[in-house]
């Protein structure tokens, strides 16, 4: 039986690659879900052209415009209850949620880091990963806690890192699996297939 499609609120700071590739793969049927709403922090990111395109309400917030990170975040939360979201996919969002946002939406916020978690979380995953050294790295799509990149992992894959490679030749060659990573992992999640017991993400047949 199939179930109704998810509501979607995608959250990007950029230019949302990521975004349009789920985006797209909901209009060919491949993920059960739709967009109901595009939040930026960011007054010039691209994926508000690409809202535009979609015809997809979008709306800029700027932490600047309030004194806390708590009114802030209310303000993101004032802004897509209207949509009545199933869940929060962030896409390039480059701000951590505070432990209020992240309770309302309890296991319903997925993201998508470029290393192999637990490895180099936070920023410019990918130059931390050039500098150590490691000789595979990679992608993860996780669902969101509290810590810094650290929730339960859905999905991983895997590249080559070359002892040549820059920050941006490896970040280019994880984002196409970035893409499929993160189509495969939301389509489980909008079937209802995914099931988290003690950190660890189950996926049901
Ligand atoms: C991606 O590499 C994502 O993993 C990271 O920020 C980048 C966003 O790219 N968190 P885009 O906006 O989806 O093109």
């Amino acid at each position: 039986m199939t179930s109704l499609a998810k509501k979607l609120a995608i959250f990007a700071s950029g230019r949302g690659s990521n975004a349009a590739a789920l985006y797209e793969a909901m209009q060919a049927g491949e993920i059960n879900g739709e967009v109901v709403v595009v939040v930026t922090d960011q007054q010039d990111a691209k994926v508000l052209d690409r809202a535009k395109e979609w015809g997809v309400p979008a709306h800029v917030v700027m932490r600047k415009a309030y004194a806390s990170k708590d009114e802030f975040e209310q303000a993101m939360l004032d802004v897509i209850a209207p949509y009545e979201p199933d869940a929060i996919v962030l896409a390039g969002y480059m701000r951590l949620l505070g432990p209020t946002f992240i309770a309302l939406y309890e296991n319903k916020i997925l993201n998508i880091h470029p290393a192999l978690l637990p490895s180099f979380p936070g920023l410019h995953a990918q130059g931390q990963a050039v500098k150590a050294g490691v000789k595979v790295s990679g992608c993860t799509v996780h669902f969101v806690d509290t810590g810094m990149d650290t929730g339960p992992i859905i999905m991983q894959a895997v590249v080559p890192v070359y002892a040549e490679d820059t920050e941006d030749t490896l970040a280019a060659r994880i984002l196409p699996e970035e893409h499929k990573t993160y189509k495969k992992a939301l389509a489980l999640f909008c079937d209802d297939k995914l099931v988290i017991k003690d950190h660890i993400v189950h996926i049901k047949d």
